[in-house]
């Protein structure tokens, strides 16, 4: 698994320290307002572990699942796989993502929950890749910025594998070439 790795970006010490700092963050804009996490699966599991854990104000979390990619190209349409288990309306909602790359699942994501009717809705994401971005949105929390490649670990998968790598790599290119 690790031979695939043609870089490392962050290792785990890092992305610790960053992942507090975007905790504590929150934790002071989200004083009793009682916020909800919806993590969106597979890829935010162990962001989201590791930020709610530096969360020191009341919250809930629940889950969402999409698909929205194949490989390493998105095919531009998004499904929802499971849906919320509680009402979010009149809620502070904070999305979390693995990463925001082109933006069409965010996007997509933000307006189905807008509908019904929460009192705020923002997004935390690990990693941010701007220069692939298409739809019109951004990151309220990030924890990094990444170049433009594919990157993997710490919950980020190619074809469902490396997502336990505890830190973030570049996946070398002859893997999904
Ligand atoms: P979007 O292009 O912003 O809609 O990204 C949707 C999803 O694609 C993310 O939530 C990730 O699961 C996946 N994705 C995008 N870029 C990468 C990457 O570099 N590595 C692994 N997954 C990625
Ligand atoms: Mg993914």
């Amino acid at each position: 698994m690790e031979n695939d790795i043609a870089q490392v970006l962050y290792t785990r010490e890092e992305i610790y320290r960053r992942v507090c700092e975007i905790g504590a963050q929150i934790s002071e804009d989200y004083r009793d307002k009682d916020p909800v996490f919806i993590g969106v699966l597979k890829g935010c599991f162990i962001f989201m572990a590791d930020l709610m854990r530096c969360v020191s104000v009341n919250c809930s979390m629940d889950f969402m699942a999409v698909s929205s990619y194949r490989g390493t190209t998105s095919t531009g349409a998004v499904s929802i796989n499971k849906d919320l288990s509680a009402p979010i309306e009149g809620r502070h909602v904070i999305l979390v993502e693995d990463i925001l790359d082109s933006g069409v699942t965010l996007n997509y994501l933000k307006s189905y929950l807008q509908v019904r009717k929460p009192a705020s809705i923002k997004i935390a994401t690990l990693l941010d890749k701007p220069a692939r971005r298409k739809a019109d949105i951004y990151a309220d929390y990030s924890c990094f910025d990444v170049p433009d490649a594919f990157v993997v670990g710490y919950g980020l998968d190619y074809n469902e594998r490396y997502r336990n790598l505890p830190y973030i790599g570049v996946l070398k290119e002859e893997i999904y070439a």
